[in-house]
């Protein structure tokens, strides 16, 4: 087993590292990088389709369900298709209207979970069309499906999801690139910079894993803490879900992700200098309100870890800890921010000697409803 970790502590670790390689293998595997043209003939999706469709259903359970989260913005701002996201477990029972113009896409690592499996027969029946991306080749919901993309992240041992998670938002991006493309909406022109931005990823996620021992330090100044708030806007609301998923599932430490603006409607009242916040703040328009948010828990005693894009922000005060991601074109942003936080969950963990690959009550891939 010592082997199989090639020298990390943990399977999980060894995972965070290798997402720079299961992102260029996910790219390598349907765009060409010369021509720059992207080729998902497996996914089976016509111009035909495109026109069809007049709703897109993206479901999934857990960390997947995040990725659908952010999947939203991409294709409803890039397609320009209305856009559901749904659990696995709510789906079905709320009576989804499906039917020969919707699309349903599916989104699991395993392609086994039982709940995406039940949402999946439920769009089948109804005549939806029905693709799914999963990681695991030959997959229950690879075969059900009528057409399938592939994350090239490779096996994953650790029980909390981390190069599938990068990967299936790499895979997400792509699927809304190709729709984009089959519908006329981004000229090739517009393709290749989103390509180019694509290409780039991997060399901006080993800056982050090059700081993972600020991110240790952080860990051993927070690690008796018993709450942790995680705040983000737009594309990074999700990424501050999957953040405070993270901690809770292998470190055990109480987290809750809220959309920044939200937090005056509830989560304002648990702030105090015993509760680390984690902001992300991303350049763009949602900037200004972040800093904001960032100062009411300030005014309030809180503790911010903010992670930044681009260089070290002045506007921050002193006393806000701050960890900068490379900057990159803005779609891109909900991957870069994740690795750190990872990153952060993973070595509180560690600190705190939890069982870090196999957390408690948790499985790796949950067959039962
Ligand atoms: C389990 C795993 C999670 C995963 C979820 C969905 O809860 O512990 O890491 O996100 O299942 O799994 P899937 O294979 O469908 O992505």
């Amino acid at each position: 087993v010592a082997a199989e970790k090639a020298g990390y502590k943990h399977f999980m670790q060894k995972e965070i590292f290798e997402q720079p390689r299961a992102i260029i293998d996910t790219l390598r595997s349907v765009v060409d990088l010369n021509q720059e043209r992207l080729r998902l003939s497996d996914l089976n999706i016509s111009q035909d389709l495109v026109k069809t469709v007049k709703r897109i259903h993206l479901v999934a359970c857990g960390t997947s369900y995040h990725a659908c989260l952010v999947a939203k913005y991409l294709l409803e701002q890039l397609c320009h298709v209305p856009v559901d996201v749904d659990l696995g477990s709510e789906f079905r029972y709320r009576g989804p209207l499906l039917n020969s113009n919707s699309l349903l896409l599916v989104v699991s690592q395993s392609g086994e979970t039982a709940d995406t499996r039940a949402a999946l027969k439920e769009g089948l029946e109804r005549g939806a069309h029905c693709r799914a991306v999963v990681n695991v080749v030959g997959s229950t919901l690879a075969r059900m499906a009528h057409g399938v993309l592939y994350t090239h992240a490779g096996p994953e041992i650790g029980v909390a999801s981390t190069k599938t998670f990068t990967t299936q938002l790499v895979a997400l991006y792509l699927f809304a690139l190709h729709w984009a493309h089959l519908s006329g909406r981004i000229q090739p022109r517009q393709l290749s910079y989103h390509i180019q931005g694509l290409r780039e990823l991997p060399g901006k996620i080993e800056e982050v894993l090059s700081a993972e021992q600020t991110l240790r330090e952080w860990a051993r100044r927070f690690m008796d803490r018993e709450h942790f708030l995680y705040l983000g806007r737009g594309l990074l609301y999700p990424i501050a879900l999957e953040g405070a998923l993270k901690m809770k599932e292998i470190s055990y430490i109480h987290a809750e992700g809220y959309a920044a603006g939200e937090m005056k409607h509830g989560p304002i009242a648990l702030v105090d200098e015993k509760m680390p916040v984690v902001a992300l703040i991303q350049k763009g328009p949602l900037y200004e309100k972040m800093l904001s948010n960032v100062q009411e828990v300030k005014a309030r005693g809180g503790k911010v870890l903010a992670f930044v894009e681009g260089d070290r922000d002045v506007r921050l005060d002193d006393d806000v800890l701050q960890f900068c991601v490379p900057q990159t074109a803005p779609w891109l942003a909900p991957i870069v921010f994740t690795v750190p936080l990872q990153l952060l969950a993973y070595h509180m963990a560690d600190l705190r000697g939890t069982d870090v690959d196999q957390p408690r009550n948790l499985a790796k891939s949950v067959t039962v409803e």
